[in-house]
């Protein structure tokens, strides 16, 4: 239908009247960008001064002569306890604040800032990357499940191990935008995708031969029992996130975190005896590999090496396991003694 001259300038008026609009929001936003941006360099700039001068502070505490009174005495005391405590308050603001990338994220991604500013964004970029592991390893159990069982191509393996090296190497970006967004992943957790993705690397390179057939079908059956205790860990970090972000508290271990607390120990008991079967499984690997090496006809470096990969796998996830297994054990004595 043909449109009056009035009624076109009724529109474009109104359009106008919105453009302005917008033009002053656009303002309004880029003016608070930027006081945003003098805001973080100031509590930044704070935040190493503090550290500095908190440094010093504990020096003078630790010469300073403890006066006659008791009074004094507990000053101290208490100086000593907040010096002791203050730098995770410092890490905690970090968390929040941009930040340097470290060497790693400098080289695949360059100086590109990825701190994310509020915790629900932290969350959402945690749960994504909790499902996109879920996916990415249900996919790899089918695959290898389908390769141990049914077709046997030295190409499909090599397609499988092409998915490892991809899916190792991508934790291994997502784990260190994790951790500069203040989780708190081992940096064996880290280490462990590295020399995984490198395993892989290697595992993609061993070429077709009498001892690759000797070992494929253990290789394959432990990449689908890794993959079924990863969709289980998955599930069970998963419903620490939920479970945390219901409660609204993270690194927080009071009253309020009872029912997690029941929960995760639940989840962990259930966990515990497949993760460290799946640990042995990895020494038995390193002992086969080391076996396969002694023999004559042994030319391959890639046994030798493959061998070695799983020894450090081995021993790097039991002792960290147990490690975290003890200290989640003692902060729970430790809470219980306090209540
Ligand atoms: N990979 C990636 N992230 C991990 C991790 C792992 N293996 N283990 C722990 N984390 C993360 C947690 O998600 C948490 O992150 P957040 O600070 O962002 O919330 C942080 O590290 C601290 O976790 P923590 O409290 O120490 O442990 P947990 O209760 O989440 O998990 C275990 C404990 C033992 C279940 C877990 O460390 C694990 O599964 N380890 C074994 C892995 C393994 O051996 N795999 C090979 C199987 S054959």
């Amino acid at each position: 239908m043909p449109q009056g001259l009035p009624e076109v300038l009724e529109e474009w008026k109104w359009l106008e009247e919105e453009y302005q609009q917008l033009q002053e929001t656009h303002r309004i936003y880029l003016q608070k960008l930027d006081e945003i941006s003098n805001l973080q360099k100031n509590c930044s700039s704070s935040i190493s001064r503090q550290r500095k001068r908190l440094n010093e502070m504990s020096h003078l505490v630790k010469k300073c002569n403890k006066g006659p009174s008791e009074e004094d005495v507990k000053k101290l005391e208490e100086i000593k306890e907040k010096t002791r405590t203050r730098p995770n308050a410092f890490s905690e603001m970090e968390s929040f604040l941009p930040k340097k990338n470290g060497l790693y994220l400098s080289l695949v991604l360059g100086n590109v800032n990825v701190t994310l500013l509020n915790k629900q964004a932290k969350f959402a970029y945690k749960d994504e990357y909790e499902k996109f592991k879920l996916y990415l390893t249900v996919v790899l159990m089918l695959f290898s499940f389908i390769c141990y069982f049914f077709v046997s191509y030295r190409f499909l393996d090599a397609i499988l191990n092409f998915l490892l090296v991809f899916y190792y190497c991508t934790l291994t970006i997502r784990e260190s935008i994790l951790i500069t967004n203040g989780s708190r992943i081992k940096g064996w957790w880290v280490f462990h995708h590295y020399i995984s993705a490198f395993l892989s690397g290697v595992m993609l390179t061993w070429p077709d031969g009498n001892l690759y057939k000797l070992f494929r079908n253990q290789f394959l059956a432990y990449s689908v029992y890794q993959s079924f205790v990863q969709c289980l860990q998955c599930y069970y970090q998963s419903g620490c996130l939920y479970r945390l972000r219901a409660l609204g508290e993270r690194h927080n271990m009071d009253l309020t975190v009872e029912g997690f607390q029941s929960w995760m120990w639940k989840g962990l008991t259930f966990l515990l005896p497949f993760l460290f079967f799946g640990h042995f499984w990895q020494l038995f690997n390193g002992l086969s590999l080391f076996r396969m090496a002694q023999l004559p006809d042994c030319k391959e470096w890639q046994v030798m090496m493959c061998g070695a990969c799983f020894l450090i796998l081995f021993l790097g996830n039991f002792f960290t396991t147990v490690a975290v297994v003890r200290q989640k054990l003692k902060t729970r004595n430790q809470k219980r003694k306090s209540l």
